[in-house]
């Protein structure tokens, strides 16, 4: 018999608002559970949150914790602050925690140290390269957390490696891909493609975001001159990231990057676009080029080819079971990779990945709970 419970669910960053989406609005339809929403703070501009709330009917945060930009230590620090102050005054049966960013952490390591039950959606993920911020939030989450909710059974076998007990783990699938599957029709209707004058298959996308790859001059302009034999083919459309774009400022890399620019590149820059406007980019592109781990996942069922401009990814998953192509920042094995793979199509999916992953997670949970 399961009886009420209360979840509390954290979202600080872009690319956690399209897990957090199908997770809540599972909740909503359920009679056994109430919860709270609370946004960290982290991604703080329109079009790198509210408008994904918008977009993706997320209720409206029951708290904001503010956290706002700042180093790794600043964010993670002022998150467990605020976070503890909320615990201390409000009681739940558990804390959800989502991803790899610095709040799915810090939020992880508030609720234990308050005995509270930790579910991590997402885990199991592993680059191997402890390098990347991400790497350390996720090994530090699912050491700490109760329950571990993976995507993919490549994950399941990693967390035992590392010790983990069977019983804490269950695969849900993704629930990114959930948000997905929902939102496809909307995203159908979005006049991106005309508005920056583009059919499908007529060009590529390309995101960068991760800091080794546009915190360091020498690797944007490796990246940059495969990017320029891209752009004879194809032109190249480039929401651009926040980070990003103060980099690009930083190293006086503008005009590299601008449209038509002396008659080499071809890049049409974007400021950061919605959920339903990326969806759509997405789609029909040609090919993609990105250092993102949620495009990797989002092309593989999409069947588009997605060349991972990283040396690692934790999502390998989408390599052995999708389209996605590990290619690294070398400017040559861009432009081999680029001419092997234009204008080519996947249609593998991994199991689970179908659009249910939060209705299993709510059942789970509730079980657990119990
Ligand atoms: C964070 C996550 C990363 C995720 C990415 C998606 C961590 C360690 N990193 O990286 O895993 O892939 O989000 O975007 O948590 N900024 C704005 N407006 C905003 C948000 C950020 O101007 O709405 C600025 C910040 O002030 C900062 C820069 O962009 O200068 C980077 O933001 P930050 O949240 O530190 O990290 P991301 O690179 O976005």
């Amino acid at each position: 018999m399961t009886h009420s419970k209360h979840l509390t669910f954290i979202a600080a960053a872009r690319p956690n608002f399209m897990k957090i989406a199908p997770l809540v609005r599972a909740c909503m339809k359920s009679d056994s559970v109430s919860f709270t929403l609370i946004h960290t703070g982290q991604h703080y501009d329109k079009n790198m949150s509210d408008t994904f709330f918008e977009q993706l009917s997320i209720p409206q945060p029951d708290l904001n914790l503010n956290i706002g930009g700042g180093s790794h230590a600043t964010q993670t620090g002022n998150t467990m602050i605020a976070f503890e102050s909320y615990l201390q005054e409000n009681k739940t049966d558990c804390v959800i925690v989502v991803g790899d960013v610095n709040a799915t952490l810090a939020c992880a390591l508030t609720a234990k140290k308050q005995h509270i039950p930790v579910a991590h959606i997402e885990s199991g993920l592993r680059s191997f390269d402890r390098s990347m911020p991400e790497e350390i939030n996720r090994l530090a989450t699912d050491a700490i957390s109760d329950f571990l909710y993976t995507p993919s059974p490549d994950a399941d076998i990693q967390l035992k490696k590392e010790g983990v007990t069977d019983d804490k783990i269950c695969c849900i699938g993704n629930v990114m891909i959930d948000t997905l599957f929902n939102n496809l029709d909307a995203a159908d209707q979005s006049n991106i493609l005309n508005t920056i004058n583009q059919s499908p298959g007529s060009y590529a996308l390309l995101t960068l975001h991760r800091p080794s790859n546009v915190d360091d001059k020498a690797t944007l302009e490796g990246i940059l001159r495969g990017l320029e034999h891209v752009a004879k083919e194809l032109p190249i459309v480039f929401p651009l990231h926040p980070r990003t774009k103060k980099q690009i400022e930083s190293f006086g890399l503008e005009d590299a990057f601008n449209t038509h620019n002396k008659g080499t590149a071809n890049f049409i820059v974007l400021e950061p676009v919605g959920y339903l406007e990326m969806l759509k980019l997405t789609k029909n592109a040609n090919i993609i080029l990105t250092d993102s781990g949620g495009l990797q996942e989002e092309t593989t069922v999409l069947g588009v080819p997605c060349l991972t401009l990283r040396p690692n990814t934790e999502r390998p998953i989408t390599i052995t079971e999708g389209s996605n192509i590990l290619v690294g920042t070398d400017t040559e094995a861009i432009i081999t990779n680029f001419d092997k793979y234009k204008n080519t199509k996947s249609s593998r999916k991994p199991d689970l990945w179908d659009g249910h992953a939060a209705d299993r997670f709510l059942s789970d949970i509730l079980t657990r709970l119990d």
